[in-house]
């Protein structure tokens, strides 16, 4: 229950956890970030059912207290916004409540490659935290310090997404890659009107919103301005996170999706390996508070947990689309847990050429302005990109890195000559890293454009009626 409802199922046995499945309520339910769970999706996890252990990934009462304090008084008596309340509807009973920033940090710790690590984590809000630094040994870890509401940097970023006519909450990506197309001009008047830096403080809280403010200005520089103010702030917090004795970072929370902010941490050289779950936001907390709850790793492997759709990766298939200049879409497999569509519901092009940015945008129904993101073998990426310190591989699309041959690939370039590239590899995915391969050797063209098979308004494609759907709303083939 939030703004990003999720479910995952985790089966523990020796001494690791193997994720048996985890998705997004929106998947099922079609509606756009769907606030509540649906019979749907619980039937599916069902399937992998029955359960020893249900979790929570917040503490309902202590939110209450918070939402007491912010003047939210229908919110916090309401009983109907309890957990369980709307549990009861599937039979299914809450064996425990694990804090929302615990959650947020175990989902990113307990997936990661390391044994120590610092965590940072970075959010709106979930109880009172809204930053929160912890590190980790072994599989234990400690909360060191924290930022409580109503300071918030996700509420701040907020706050600035709905000023600038989007829906907060929801759509601060747009609003990230606005920010390529403006100056920084309003940075002075939001620190003078809104921020202290170190220790990061708001002025005033902004969880009602800032609609009147400079409504003389140019959205795309108030986008500018609200990004470098963001990523002053952070780059505060992780220098405090680099204070503690790792060189491993894990960075989660809401905030850690700002990937062109994520290229700029990264190259500040603080830490030597940082690691991002790929859904780093409260959906991927439904992950995270079992792992809290069990305090054991969890076998990472890829992200492809959700909804199978069986069959072979159609590559073939899908170069002869794209070959003939055709943008062209696919649904194989299991989908992605996270917002990004990483091959397995991915529409896909040829990103060569002039028109197809536009083109793909039309269909799409998106801004104009808006770029598309690369997909590329891993072994090839450093020829094309720039990735930034510390940074190996971007499986996720979880930073942008400046692309050396933007001339030859217009449609994934933004404004600021960056890309949010996706490094594909073969132990992710071997049939989007088979396409690429073959795509490749056809072609010559080593990369190709990725972007999420979804209808405009609508969540990511997730069955096969839904990939039906999208072909007969926008022509466009949907392999798989
Ligand atoms: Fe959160």
């Amino acid at each position: 229950m939030n703004h990003d409802a999720a479910m995952a199922v985790v089966e523990f046995s020796g001494g690791k956890g193997n994720i048996l499945w985890a998705a997004h309520a929106e998947r099922y339910s079609k509606v756009k970030n769907d606030h509540y769970l649906n019979q749907r999706i619980v039937d599916e996890a069902m399937t992998f059912g029955p359960f020893d252990k249900v979790v929570y990934y917040e503490k309902p009462l202590l939110k209450k207290t918070r939402q007491f304090y912010a003047g939210q008084y229908g919110l916090a008596m309401s009983y109907t916004e309890m957990p369980q309340w709307h549990l009861d509807h599937f039979n299914i009973k809450i064996d425990e409540y694990v804090r929302h920033h615990d959650s947020h940090a175990a989902a990113g710790y307990y997936t990661s490659p390391f044994t120590h690590a610092t965590i940072l984590t970075v959010d709106a809000i979930g109880e009172w935290n809204t930053v929160s630094i912890s590190t980790a040994e072994g599989t234990q870890i400690k909360t060191q310090e924290t930022i409580d509401y109503p300071h918030s940097i996700g509420i701040l970023y907020s706050a600035f997404t709905h000023r600038c006519g989007l829906k907060p909450a929801e759509e601060e990506y747009i609003l990230m890659g606005m920010a390529a197309y403006g100056k920084p001009k309003y940075k002075d008047d939001i620190y003078n009107d809104f921020v202290e830096q170190s220790p990061f403080k708001l002025k005033q809280n902004l969880h009602r919103g800032i609609q009147d403010w400079h409504p003389e200005a140019d959205v795309m520089d108030i986008a500018a301005s609200i990004q470098q103010v963001t990523e002053e702030c952070l780059a505060d917090l992780w220098a405090r996170a680099s204070r503690y004795a790792s060189s491993n970072l894990v960075y989660a929370g809401g905030v850690a999706l700002n990937c062109a902010a994520n290229k700029v941490l990264a190259n500040m050289g603080l830490f030597d390996n940082i690691w991002i779950i790929p859904n780093p936001g409260d959906a991927g907390s439904s992950l995270g508070c079992i792992a809290a709850s069990e305090k054991k790793f969890i076998d990472w492997q890829h992200p492809f947990l959700g909804h199978n759709i069986d069959g072979e990766y159609p590559v073939d298939a899908l170069i002869k689309e794209l070959k003939e200049n055709r943008m062209v879409g696919v649904a194989s497999g299991r989908a992605e847990f996270g917002p990004r569509a990483l091959g397995n519901r991915s529409l896909l092009a040829d990103p060569r050429g002039p028109e197809i940015k536009d083109l793909v945008n039309s269909i799409k129904k998106r801004q104009q302005f808006r770029p598309f993101a690369p997909a590329i073998l891993e072994e090839d990426v450093n020829d094309y990109f720039v990735l930034p310190k510390a940074v190996k591989n971007t499986p996720y699309m979880q930073f942008t890195a400046a692309c050396t041959h933007g001339k030859e690939f217009p449609a994934i370039i933004h404004h600021d000559h960056t890309s949010r590239v996706q490094t594909v590899r073969k132990t992710d995915n071997p049939g989007f890293h088979a396409l690429l391969t073959e795509w490749k050797r056809q072609t010559g063209c080593p990369i190709l454009l990725n972007t999420s098979l979804n209808i405009k308004g609508q969540p990511i494609v997730n069955d096969r009626a839904d990939g039906k759907a999208f072909t007969n709303k926008y022509g466009v083939k949907v392999l798989g």
